[in-house]
């Protein structure tokens, strides 16, 4: 294999540390839990673990409301737990990268507590203070973005929950004590980070209003009740322009920097990826973040092959200019995203899709990052009733529209339980026994348990079924494990014309392998013949999510059953 790093080989799976093990049978998910579930994730094939925040939080923002960067929720366990789960996934040869919320904290952390008490305290200038409301800003989570404290008589400025107030980064005292946090953990012996929401940390300095003429909760309403083409336009258009003063401003680069030329600092190759699709953030390739997410591919609810072509072109070809080169990192779920097998499905062949979007994400060129319970097909759960709601995004919006828009309490309801993400953050299923073996039996969950975990959708079940979701993903993850070409080859776009079916080629030195993921019910009767890489060779099969009664066959008579996933090496 060429000479990558590890990040670029590895497979990376997130855990949402609430709602991913449940070890000391109190509802919530923590990190004996987690350390138990180690060699399921080994078993899995994973490599490396992004891990949601763990940090001390009053939990507005589900844990990205940080009141202490240097140590653990008790929720979770202690630092001795936190150091014993690092341990025992090194130990495992899996890579552990944290959270890194850079862009506020929470109004509770004692950085904010003080700031806030008078104007001239030491960390008064710490939060972005300022008299008045200088402009019409929005928070994207709860209406204003600028908040009044009484005991200084003055407002600070938040771009997500009034709870998680900005940090005023232009203060080198921030840096320097945000810095120290970064080192603790990785003093500890983390892999890296993920950034979390980089594209908030500077806004406009002339704090140019935007002109968008709503606020967010008639913005959402407005995208909500949006029929026509026109009207959808108009929403897309509001989106885009209501934050564009609160993101993506001067000063990143330069602070990305800073922070890589910290982790360069340490031995073992430790890594940066950003929450954020933007390329630019990878410097000339060698001195920013070692990647950014594809959320492009991601951003839609129907994943075509033209859609698919499109997204690589741009970004392979971005990726491709960068002076020291760059290296793509393909995702297609998170815990801010409805859950794959429910936004990417059509109702009649979900389980069909979910494993062509599985393939797509391990065969593209580039590192991709699962999230957890995609394995096992879980899928989007919508709460029923708004006592049960604990993303406050939501519960806010819920409260805004009925009380101020007079929305009627069940449609709004039906309208928060779709925006909110605890839809897609239920406890993890791991079998059939109440409470889908997280929690024990009579324990009430943080989130309420999706009740499909009864139809299959669970660990243990899968694990003893050959043909289950989970045993596609750890096949298909052990053909990746074993193929350079998966992981290392070039790709290459085929037969860029067909609307039915993805077909690619990724070729490295010594190995070329075909994929050809068909998203169409038709049976296809292929011809590569056309394809010089191909042309008078034969296709031995190294993966098919269909039934194959030979291994090799022709590339000029290659039949591709409907929906099928067929992965096969081109030999001589
Ligand atoms: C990121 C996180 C999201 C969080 C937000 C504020 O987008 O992924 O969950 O709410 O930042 O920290």
């Amino acid at each position: 294999m060429a000479k990558l790093k590890w990040w670029q080989t590895a497979v990376f799976y997130q855990i949402y540390p609430r709602s991913f093990a449940d070890g000391n049978d109190d509802g919530i998910g923590d990190f004996k839990g987690i350390t138990e579930k180690l060699d399921y994730l080994v078993n899995l094939g994973i490599d490396a673990i992004w891990l949601s925040p763990h940090f001390p939080s009053p939990n507005w923002d589900c844990g990205y409301d940080i009141s202490d960067y240097t140590n653990v929720a008790p929720e979770y366990g202690t630092l001795e737990d936190f150091k014993t789960f690092l341990n025992e996934s090194h130990k495992r040869n899996i890579h552990v990268i944290l959270d890194l919320v850079l862009n506020h904290t929470s109004d509770e952390h004692p950085w904010f507590l003080e700031s806030k008490s008078s104007r001239d305290n030491p960390k008064a200038d710490w939060y972005v203070w300022v008299d008045t409301p200088p402009n019409n800003w929005q928070s994207c989570f709860d209406g204003d973005a600028w908040t009044y404290v009484p005991e200084r008589g003055q407002y600070y400025y938040h771009y997500f929950m009034k709870q998680q107030p900005d940090l005023n980064w232009h203060n080198p005292e921030v840096k320097q004590a945000m810095w120290d946090a970064v080192r603790f953990w990785l003093d500890l012996g983390v892999d890296g980070y993920r950034l979390d929401a980089i594209g908030t940390i500077f806004e406009d300095p002339n704090l140019t209003p935007h002109e968008v003429p709503m606020t967010l909760a008639e913005l959402r309403r407005f995208t909500e009740l949006a029929e026509t083409a026109e009207d959808k336009q108009l929403a897309e258009k509001h989106w885009k322009s209501m934050f564009k003063n609160q993101f993506g401003q001067a000063g990143l680069h330069e602070l990305m920097k800073e922070l890589r030329s910290i982790i360069d600092e340490y031995e073992g190759d430790r890594m940066l990826v950003g929450e954020d699709e933007n390329i630019d953030y990878m410097g000339n390739g060698n001195d920013e973040l070692h990647l950014v997410f594809n959320f492009p591919l991601a951003d839609t609810n129907r994943i075509t092959p033209e859609h698919i072509r499109r997204n690589q072109v741009e970004r392979l070809s971005r990726l491709s200019q960068l002076p020291m080169g760059g290296w793509a990192c393909n995702t297609l779920s998170n815990h801010d995203r409805s859950r794959i097998y429910t936004n990417y499905g059509d109702k009649h062949h979900d389980a069909e899709l979910a494993r062509l979007n599985a393939a797509l994400s391990l065969t593209l060129l580039g590192t991709p990052f699962l999230y957890n319970g995609e394995e096992i097909g879980m899928t989007d759960y919508l709460l029923p009733h708004i006592s049960q709601v604990k993303d406050t995004m939501g519960s806010w919006y819920y409260h805004t529209i009925v009380t101020e828009m007079g929305v009627d309490p069940e449609e709004a309801m039906f309208r928060t339980a779709e925006m909110t993400r605890d839809k897609n953050r239920t406890p993890m299923h791991w079998s059939n026994k109440p409470n889908a073996g997280f929690s024990p039996d009579g324990v009430t969950t943080w989130l309420p348990i999706n009740p499909n975990y009864k139809d299959g959708i669970n660990v243990r079940e899968q694990e003893l079924n050959p043909d289950s979701l989970l045993n596609y993903y750890k096949h298909l993850l052990k053909v990746r494990r074993e193929t350079a070409a998966l992981i290392e080859g070039k790709y290459l776009p085929l037969h860029e014309t067909s609307q039915e079916y993805f077909a690619f080629l990724r070729s490295s030195e010594n190995q070329r392998v075909l994929i050809v993921l068909n998203y169409s019910e038709k049976r296809l009767n292929l011809d590569f013949s056309d394809t010089s890489e191909i042309s008078g060779r034969k296709l031995h099969t190294l993966f098919s999510s269909g039934v194959r009664s030979r291994v090799d066959h022709t590339p000029n008579k290659l039949t591709i059953a409907p929906f099928e996933v067929f992965i096969a090496e081109v030999k001589p």
